[in-house]
């Protein structure tokens, strides 16, 4: 018999170290005998990954309501064959981004009025909330010094302005509520991973207790 799923999601702007929190958190689930599933987004699915290489191509512009439904289509197909089915299973899902990305970026970064977002982007869930969700806070000049110094090719988003980004960063920092935490994305990776894995025992101590597996 399983339990009930646990929805688990990673937020923050470009560069505030999501994808490097992710893979050790999942290995601390496992250490629990937890066997996550681990997504990001866009993608995880073969609609959501041809989306994502339209998404992110530097060579190619996308109009801001294109780039809403793209997103948004990816969450849709991501959800209904991905997340929803786990959760139904009572397994764990810990996604890098979520809802929260599109309302930062398409809303308050492209300004697309959120009567357009809000209900799109609820419909693109399927009516799924994460039960936790975890915001790593950095400014964006922080987080861009950090790409740049791994090398990394700026994707389209990625290449943005720095006024969204500080936009985006706006509004990830003013999002409260009793299922989101803000840590400090300034954190050395072991504080931060600490920080984020006290957050996720605490969400379900039975589940993560060490040594249960
Ligand atoms: N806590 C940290 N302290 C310092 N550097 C970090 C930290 N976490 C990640 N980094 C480095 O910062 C860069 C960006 O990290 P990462 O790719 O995990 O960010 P991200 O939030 O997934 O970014 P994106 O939104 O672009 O996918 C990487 O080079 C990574 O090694
Ligand atoms: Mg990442």
């Amino acid at each position: 018999m399983s339990g009930p799923g646990l929805f688990i999601v990673l937020e923050g702007p470009e560069g505030s170290g999501k994808s490097t929190l992710q893979t050790p958190l999942a290995d601390r689930m496992r250490a629990c005998g937890v066997d996550p599933v681990v997504v990001r987004e866009p993608g995880g699915t073969r609609a959501g990954e041809i989306a994502r290489d339209a998404l992110l191509d530097p060579a190619h512009p996308v109009s801001p309501l294109a780039e809403l439904f793209l997103f948004l289509a990816a969450r849709a197909e991501l959800v209904s064959t991905v997340i929803a089915p786990a959760l139904a299973a009572g397994r764990v899902v810990l996604s890098d981004r979520f809802v929260l990305s599109t309302d930062a970026y398409q809303m308050a970064g492209r300004g697309i009025p959120p009567e357009v977002v809000k209900p799109a982007n609820r419909a693109a869930a399927g009516g799924l909330e994460p039960d936790l969700t975890l915001i790593l806070d950095l400014p964006p000049e922080v987080g861009r010094a950090r790409q740049v110094a791994a090398g990394k090719r700026l994707d389209r988003l990625d290449a943005e302005s720095m006024e969204l980004h500080r936009r985006v960063m706006a509004h990830y920092l003013a999002v409260q509520g009793d299922r989101v935490r803000h840590l400090d994305g300034c954190l050395p990776p072991d504080r931060l991973l600490q920080a984020a894995w006290a957050e996720i025992a605490t969400l379900d101590p039975g589940r993560f207790a060490p040594g249960q597996g």
